[in-house]
């Protein structure tokens, strides 16, 4: 006789028999979620910093673009590459790759002693953070079991969160004394501490089975489930890669089975950028000076108050995110960031009186938004929607179109801001709001509790299908 399981197929049995994580899985994740912690604190920690490196090497402003944009020049290069690297090398080694990376570039931008050697420091920081983003959310994706997926993904962003605010309590706690050296040499610690979980890490069963290690990949799928039974999880991932041949090419990405993934990654990547997180992120002290607040200090201290409920929000967003959904987060989110960016650009119309108050509220506003939102699930839908014999390649366009994109922002900015006005340049980004939350309506499919295979097969061929039946659940 059937069982209720072999009754309803491997596929539907895979996601009901799991239980919803075990201890080793989520530590696996939380060591991984390292990786997002460095993100944060290299892209942050650099606001502080930078004030007295140009006094330290008497910088013009475009050498003092550089120190903070190369960073992210090395991370979309590293994005673009890392994830075929993490396809051919594993997902576990290219980590352990990443934190011995980031140990030589932080101690080399703590000792340099020139200008040019603190930009290779700066640059080599920026190809782990670029490895980072494309290792660390496909590997956890690839242990988490369905239903308690989306969280333990979304550990990397609320790691990046938590990066971000320890760079400027970090930030703040050197300023006294100038310290710049400490700020960018402290990365090394975290560094060391991924290296080090990595190495009693297990790889992803599920990059063994691709590559012709189906016993230890049961083996480990086996440890990572607490000793349920995973003959269904493991019979489903190996009927992913029977029609499969051994390598993805780049060629693969514009399969028309592929395509769509494709293009929701990489938009996404973009509108996460282009709706102006980084300006908030990067140049929050600067928002609310011009805003009115006028100590310095006051500004740092409402800048950390944004930290926080980046951080804050991530947690939300983490409780939520497995119960409603990645689409209804998504699109509540989306519009946040629209209202609250259309606000602040009405607030610059009348400069004095409240605007200094309603600007540190809507930028509170504006970040808990994209913290439930665009932040947690653009990293957690790249790791998710491709096959997995290009996820790597694939989750690393989608990474590198970020990074890019992130760079595009960060160096226009101020340009926009000096050009535009305060109000219009505000305006321009909640504009691309409302294309991200047109984009995420019509084309951003619902991933919550299906297995990465049912993911997998249920885009081959289909363009906007994926996003329909979600459509009512949103
Ligand atoms: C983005 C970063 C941003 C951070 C803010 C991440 O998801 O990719 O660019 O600085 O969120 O929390």
């Amino acid at each position: 006789m059937q069982s209720e399981n072999e009754a309803k197929g491997p596929h539907q049995a895979v996601a009901e028999v799991q239980p919803a994580s075990t201890g080793f899985v989520i530590l696996a994740a939380i060591f991984a979620a390292v990786g997002g912690l460095l993100f944060g604190y290299d892209t942050a920690a650099i606001s502080g910093a930078v004030i007295f490196i140009k006094q330290q090497f008497s910088l013009s402003t475009f050498p003092e673009e550089l120190v903070v944009g190369m960073v992210l020049v090395g991370a979309a290069t590293a994005a673009l590459g890392g994830g075929r690297l993490s396809d051919w090398l594993g997902r576990r080694a290219t980590l352990m790759l990443t934190s011995v990376i980031f140990i030589i570039g932080a101690l080399i931008c703590a000792f340099s002693g020139s200008f040019q050697i603190l930009l290779v420091g700066r640059t080599i920081v920026g190809l782990g953070i670029g490895l980072a983003s494309t290792t660390v959310p496909v590997y956890i994706s690839e242990v988490s079991p369905p239903q308690a997926r989306g969280w333990q993904v979304s550990l990397f962003q609320l790691a990046i969160t938590i990066g971000i605010l320890v760079a400027y309590v970090v930030d703040y706690a050197f300023a006294g004394s100038g310290g710049w050296r400490w700020m960018l040499g402290l990365a090394a610690v975290p560094g060391l501490i991924l290296g080090l979980g990595m190495i009693y890490l297990p790889e992803s069963p599920r990059w063994l089975a691709k590559h012709g290690q189906a016993e230890k990949a049961l083996k480990i799928l086996g440890r990572i489930r607490g000793g349920s039974n995973v003959d269904a999880e493991f019979q489903e991932i190996q009927g992913t890669l029977s029609h499969d041949e051994e390598h993805g090419k780049w060629s693969e990405l514009l399969r028309p089975a592929v395509r769509p993934a494709l293009i929701v990654g990489i938009g996404l990547a973009v509108f996460q950028q282009i709706t102006g997180i980084n300006t908030v992120i990067y140049y929050a002290p600067t928002i609310l000076q011009s805003a009115g607040i006028s100590s310095a200090s006051g500004a740092i201290l409402a800048t950390a108050g944004i930290g926080v409920v980046n951080v804050v929000m991530t947690l939300v967003s983490m409780w939520l995110i497995d119960r409603m959904g990645r689409r209804p987060l998504l699109l509540i989110g989306t519009a946040g960031i629209i209202v609250s960016l259309a606000v602040l650009g009405f607030a610059f119309l009348r400069p004095g009186g409240s605007l200094a108050r309603v600007a540190v509220v809507t930028l509170m506003v504006y970040v808990a938004s994209f913290a439930i939102s665009l932040g947690p699930i653009f990293w957690l839908l790249i790791a998710e929607i491709y096959p997995l014999k290009i996820r790597g390649m694939a989750e690393g366009t989608a990474a590198a179109s970020n990074w890019a994109a992130n760079l595009l922002v960060s160096l226009t900015f101020l340009s926009l801001v000096q050009g535009l006005g305060p109000t219009r340049t505000f305006w321009l980004y909640a504009l691309f709001g409302v294309g991200a939350w047109i984009f995420s309506y019509y084309l951003v499919p619902e991933t919550k509790g299906r297995t990465l295979e049912q993911i997998e097969r249920s885009f081959s061929g289909k363009v906007v299908a994926p996003a329909r039946d979600a459509i009512q659940s949103a």
